[in-house]
């Protein structure tokens, strides 16, 4: 078969890019490795930047959004049992919305249904060929038969465990690991505060996010090789309490539905390009989650390719020949902000010397008084969590 551009992974990048692609009359089919059940039900990201929220509604995809987010004006950091709010609105005019990856890749899925889009799920082997070239194509498996499918572009949308960045040769990558993982609860219990909540406590980050106005989600440092069989839900609820506490507030507690440890990590790739594939989203880079960018990053890069395959096909080379450039500009801006977050708030337990890891401590909590009481700093915080410009 032919398509114009084949996309490989139905996560929100992937999703979206057909979308975009879509409104002004491209082809595109895509495939994806996991059943349509496994990407309904994984549990993933939940703050869209004002920017994210701005292009779902510019591509009229964000009728669920506008009924089910919640807009939010800002967020509070703890420390020293203390809570600080930080006032995007007030600060840079801009606020985020609360709303679950999950929620956005059913609202995305149930539309490419609707306008009858090639979307592909079990489809094993997948593979692209000879991008260099101007002819290439992918070849995968499908309900047992094999598939060729020749195409313009390949859109490598298919996550930090794909197959499209390895197939670029040279393909360098610069990471770091953290030595800290979250563990991840949902609660069918309301939130207990209005905007989330980012702690530093001397038994490491906690927070606390939501899904809706009935079901709570909520972080818990620990170690990277823990096993969620040591935390009984008693134990999670217990050290939440502990490190989200603050005189005169009371968390609520609920039943636990989902729990699970996430390790963090950063990561960049040298490029996104090469021929005529590309990457986007998590394919391409990794941000720990502490400053909510993974699911914006992929918004962020579908949004430029989209327009940059659409100037493709109006005859204009440029956008896509930067594509990768600037792209990656935007998301090294976005690597230092989730860094610094991610730095700021968690105890860092590394060093064996009690004396390192107490001025570490303490350098934290005047980072944090430094953020919190200079609106310079705050307003610098604001601009970033709410959203660089796309
Ligand atoms: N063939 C086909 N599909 C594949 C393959 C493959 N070889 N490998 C992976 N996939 C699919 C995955 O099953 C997944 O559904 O590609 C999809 C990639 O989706 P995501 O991992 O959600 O990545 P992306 O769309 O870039 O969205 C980034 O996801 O991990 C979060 O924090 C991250 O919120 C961010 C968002
Ligand atoms: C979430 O709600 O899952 C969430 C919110 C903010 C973050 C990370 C995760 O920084």
């Amino acid at each position: 078969m032919r398509t114009q551009v084949a996309i490989i992974g139905a996560g929100p990048a992937g999703l979206l890019l057909g979308h975009i692609l879509h409104r002004v009359g491209i082809q595109f089919v895509i495939l994806e490795q996991k059943s349509r059940e496994y990407i309904l039900g994984r549990i993933r990201a939940g703050v869209l930047e004002q920017g994210s929220v701005d292009i779902l509604h510019e591509l009229g995809l964000d009728s669920d959004l506008a009924e089910r987010g919640l807009t939010h004006h800002g967020i509070y950091l703890q420390y020293e049992g203390q809570r600080h709010h930080i006032d995007f609105l007030d600060l840079v005019g801009r606020t985020v919305t609360i709303y679950g990856q999950q929620a956005l890749v059913k609202h995305l899925l149930a539309e490419h249904d609707r306008i009858g889009s090639d979307v592909r799920f079990e489809v094993d082997d997948v593979q692209p060929h000879e991008v260099e070239g101007d002819a290439p194509f992918v070849t995968a498996v499908h309900d047992g038969e094999e598939l060729r499918i020749d195409c313009d572009f390949v859109i490598g949308s298919d996550g930090y465990h794909g197959v499209c960045r390895p197939a670029i040769p040279g393909i360098r990558a610069l990471e770091r690991s953290y030595p800290y993982a979250w563990l991840g609860i949902l609660s069918h219990v309301p939130p207990s505060t209005d905007d989330l909540i980012y702690a530093l406590h001397p038994s490491g980050f906690a927070m606390h996010s939501m899904r809706s106005l009935e079901v709570s989600r909520l972080y818990l440092q620990v170690d990277p090789d823990e096993s969620i069989d040591d935390w009984p839900d008693d134990r999670i609820w217990e050290q939440l309490q502990l490190r989200l506490g603050t005189p005169g507030w009371t968390l609520h507690e609920g039943a636990i539905s989902e729990k699970s440890i996430t390790p963090m990590r950063s990561f960049v790739a040298s490029t996104l390009e090469h021929g005529r594939l590309f990457l986007a989203g998590d394919a391409g880079h990794i941000v720990p989650p502490t400053g909510a960018k993974g699911l914006n990053s992929a918004i962020a890069d579908v949004a430029l390719l989209g327009r940059s395959l659409v100037a493709r096909y109006g005859g204009d080379e440029g956008p896509l020949k930067s594509y990768s450039r600037s792209a990656l500009a935007r998301q090294w801006k976005v690597q230092q902000f989730s860094q610094w977050m991610t730095e700021m708030l968690h105890v860092h337990r590394e060093s064996p010397d009690e004396a390192t890891r107490a001025f570490r401590y303490r350098t934290q909590v005047g980072q944090l008084e430094y953020t919190t009481g200079s609106r310079h700093a705050q307003a610098a915080l604001a601009e970033q969590y709410a959203g660089l410009p796309f």
